[in-house]
């Protein structure tokens, strides 16, 4: 029975590659955008190299969608083994500067994405992971929400200020500790990934000056969708290895 896997945010960037990745360790992939189309094609590019991928429209924002999709998924599989969490925004990169320090538009719009997105997606899920023998969550993260970062000045993410951007990504961790709490009976592991400065559309710049492709950090999304049964939940990693939180 292969691993029925389902990454958010995955007709580009990250996603794209994830689903890519996983889909070449054997698993059956659920490829969803809130773009129907463009979650199709992405996924007819997949397939079109003997992947087993398909694809579901899916706007993490939207209830409705995610309702329809877990249904969706419950009638073809039954069950789901592998979340990844993925789909978020960075709009405060495109602000004009004007702002004293947040801009208040651009931060609802990536809490809405960022964190509801996360919360609303795993909710309504979660009924279909109980049925999975391994169910595993991953929570794409990064380092700039690490609050451990963000006040050590000997860090390199010391300097930067997102405001929006961060504490959305400070609250996933936080949604990821507190789910795996709530899961520590059952053997779903939670993992919240940092995939490091990737080559994506998420911000400008991104594509030009990022160091790491998306099908390399792909790579640790991978190890975290894959964790073995004795592995812990409820972690922050890297491809370096643990984040301080
Ligand atoms: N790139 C980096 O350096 C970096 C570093 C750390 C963490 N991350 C995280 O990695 C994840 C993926 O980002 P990326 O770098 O791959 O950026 P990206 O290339 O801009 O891709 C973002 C993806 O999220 C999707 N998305 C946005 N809003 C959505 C919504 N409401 N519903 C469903 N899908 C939605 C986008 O779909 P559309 O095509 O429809 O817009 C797109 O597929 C994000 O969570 C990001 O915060 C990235």
């Amino acid at each position: 029975m292969p691993t029925i896997a389902l990454v958010t945010g995955a007709n580009r960037g990250l996603g794209f590659a994830t689903a890519e990745a996983l889909a070449r360790t054997g698993a059956s992939v659920i490829i969803t955008g809130r773009d129907s189309a463009s979650a199709q094609t992405a996924a007819d590019q997949l397939a079109g190299q003997g992947l087993a991928v398909e694809a579901l429209a899916m706007d993490v924002t939207s209830p409705a969608d995610v309702r329809a999709a877990a249904d969706a998924v419950a009638e073809r599989h039954g069950r789901l083994d592998v979340l990844v969490n993925n789909a978020g925004i960075l709009p405060e990169a495109a602000s004009d500067g004007s702002n004293e320090f947040a801009d208040i538009d651009a931060f609802r719009r990536t809490f809405e994405t960022n964190v509801l997105g996360v919360a609303n997606v795993t909710e309504h899920f979660l009924p279909l992971l109980r049925s999975s023998s391994a169910g595993r969550i991953v929570n794409i993260s990064s380092t700039m929400g690490s609050l451990s970062d963000q006040s050590n000045p000997s860090s390199p993410y010391y300097g930067s200020v997102l405001p929006a951007y961060q504490a959305s990504k400070a609250a996933v961790n936080s949604l990821t500790v507190g789910l795996s709490k709530q899961l520590s009976a059952t053997g779903i592991k939670v993992t919240a990934v940092c995939p490091g400065w990737v080559q994506t559309g998420l911000a400008p710049g991104n594509r030009d000056n990022a160091p790491t492709s998306a099908d390399e950090a792909a790579q640790v999304v991978v190890t975290a969708a894959t964790l073995p049964a004795d592995a812990p939940s409820g972690t922050f990693i890297s491809a370096a290895g643990p984040v301080p939180w």
